[in-house]
């Protein structure tokens, strides 16, 4: 039986999120340049986001490209750019006929202004869709993420809008880029490294954590129902006894 058949449907995480790792790896591997392994990610970032929609996982979050990639070398950077603006124009057909919503948390506004477009044009067109919601992180820092939340609340205090002992999770949440998706459950990291890399630090206070050596560009719909079923077998405990859940 494989790995999807044995899935529990009725106890499927909403929301899952990847640190899809390894792609210069995979192509260097390969004698190749990095760009060919990021151009190979984009065929199992096709495949995952297939595969999730398909058993029903409700939010999917894939960790694109964060604040510190702008450090990689300009041709890198100008590649992964380049093709994210290829695969949403490719996509978008898809997107729609699947009944995905495209999302994106970072400073979207920081990436060159063409690719920005594109995505706010994508986002907007699949704005009405009801399937999964996939979110790529862009520019994404974890960080800087909650100071700002820190900032616009600490404002907010200032000017009397919020007293002090209203600041809860919920109100701290919803100053988040992530503000109307709830926390993910299992968070995915491929490539071996055993690191959150800056990656939804707050959000994934309660998640589980699931490490595989596989490559990205290796990583496909088999191996994101194997991590699945993984979760599955764990208890969820939330800090208390196996008595009290059970
Ligand atoms: C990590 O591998 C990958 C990235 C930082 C870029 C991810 C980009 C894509 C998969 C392509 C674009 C995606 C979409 C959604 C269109 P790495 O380069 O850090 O690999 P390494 O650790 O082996 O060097």
């Amino acid at each position: 039986m494989g790995f999807r058949e044995q899935i529990d449907t009725t106890r499927l995480p909403q929301h899952i999120a990847i640190i899809m790792d390894g792609n210069g790896r995979w192509a260097k591997e390969k004698g190749k340049l990095r760009v060919f392994g990021h151009h190979n990610g984009v065929l199992s970032v096709r495949d995952i986001v297939e595969g999730a929609g398909e058993i029903g996982i409700k939010y999917l979050t894939l960790y694109t490209f964060s604040s510190e990639n702008w450090n990689r070398p300009k041709y890198e950077v100008t590649a992964i750019m380049e093709l994210l603006i290829s695969t949403i124009n490719k996509e978008i057909k898809k997107l729609m006929e699947n009944n995905v919503r495209l999302n994106t948390i970072g400073e979207i506004d920081m990436l060159p202004q063409k690719c920005s477009t594109e995505l706010k044009n994508a986002i907007n067109k699949t704005a009405g869709n009801t399937g999964l919601v996939l979110t790529l992180a862009l520019s994404y820092s974890s960080r800087r993420e909650i100071l700002q939340a820190v900032q616009t609340i600490a404002k907010k205090a200032e000017n009397g809008e919020l007293n002090s002992a209203d600041i809860t999770e919920a109100v701290f949440s919803d100053h988040l880029h992530t503000a109307n998706i709830p926390d993910p459950e299992l968070l995915i990291r491929t490539s071996g490294e055993y690191r959150i890399s800056n990656f939804l630090l707050w959000q994934i206070a309660y998640a589980e954590l699931y490490f595989t050596d596989k490559l990205w560009p290796d990583f496909r719909r088999e191996d994101l129902f194997e991590a699945i079923l993984d979760y599955q077998k764990r208890e969820r405990r939330f800090g208390m006894t196996s008595e009290q859940i059970n």
